[in-house]
């Protein structure tokens, strides 16, 4: 039996029509259901539905065998798990962002306030830079920060912008780009290596453009973080 752990909100419905199309339809699963878990004995798989930002705790910890999440958590968590497929779906931007007219307007002689919910990309990314930043770390509806005065920067994704757009925001910089991935715990992979291989291949198969990621050549496995893993 496989666990699969599956982000609620923008990437579900992408999700699960991934898995329909590599022929795991799922009777019952669906993304208005307030069900947490789906149990599917005809494909010896368990979903579980989880907030994005656990995805890749349940799969590190080995709550789940694998999952699918966007790539801006990851790059926020670090988190140890393969990474086997880009899957495409769910593209966006982690970008910084500043009300108009307030782009240039750093003040070199304090901290620049920063909002975000991605407290370790903003801060790696401005001290590389050698900009002293404070962060202010938010859990929504960051758009808001600068607005009310809170934050001179923000921090955000940006998929078609009109979030930005409507509070007076403008992108000043792209810190990265992100899509939705399929992560694997690394003892899941060789505990379960001939089940997961096969969804993987199966996955793959339906994203015809997506890249097998894979470092030094080594087939299939990308880490993340080299990291020992502690399991319990
Ligand atoms: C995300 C992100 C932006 C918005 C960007 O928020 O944090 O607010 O989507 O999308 P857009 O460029 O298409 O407007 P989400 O909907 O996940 O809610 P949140 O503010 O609660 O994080």
């Amino acid at each position: 039996m496989l666990t699969i752990a599956l982000s609620k909100g923008k990437l579900i419905e992408s999700a699960l029509d991934l898995f329909r199309r590599a022929g795991y339809a799922i009777a019952g699963l669906s993304a208005e259901s307030r069900r947490l878990i789906f149990v599917s004995p005809e494909h010896d798989m368990t979903f579980l539905i989880v907030r994005p930002s656990d995805v890749p705790t349940y799969v590190e910890y080995g709550g789940a065998d694998a999952g699918i999440v966007g790539k801006d958590v990851l790059m926020e968590q670090e988190s140890d798990v393969y990474e086997p497929l880009d899957l495409g779906f769910g593209a966006c931007r982690i970008a910084v962002a500043a009300l108009q007219g307030e782009e240039m307007g750093v003040r070199l002689s304090s901290k620049v306030r920063i909002a975000t919910k991605y407290p370790r990309i903003s801060e790696r990314y401005f001290n590389a830079r050698g900009i002293p930043v404070e962060i202010i770390k938010l859990y929504g509806s960051i758009e808001l920060a600068p607005v009310v005065g809170l934050a001179d920067r923000i921090v955000d994704l940006v998929e078609t912008g009109s979030t930005l757009k409507a509070h007076d925001l403008m992108e000043v910089e792209v810190i990265a780009r992100s899509t939705a991935r399929f992560i694997v715990n690394r003892a899941s992979l060789r505990l379960k290596q001939e089940p997961l291989m096969t969804l993987i291949r199966n996955l793959r198969a339906v994203v015809p453009s997506q890249r097998m990621l894979s470092d030094s050549g080594r087939p299939m496995i990308l880490q993340t973080r080299k990291k020992k893993m502690v399991r319990s």
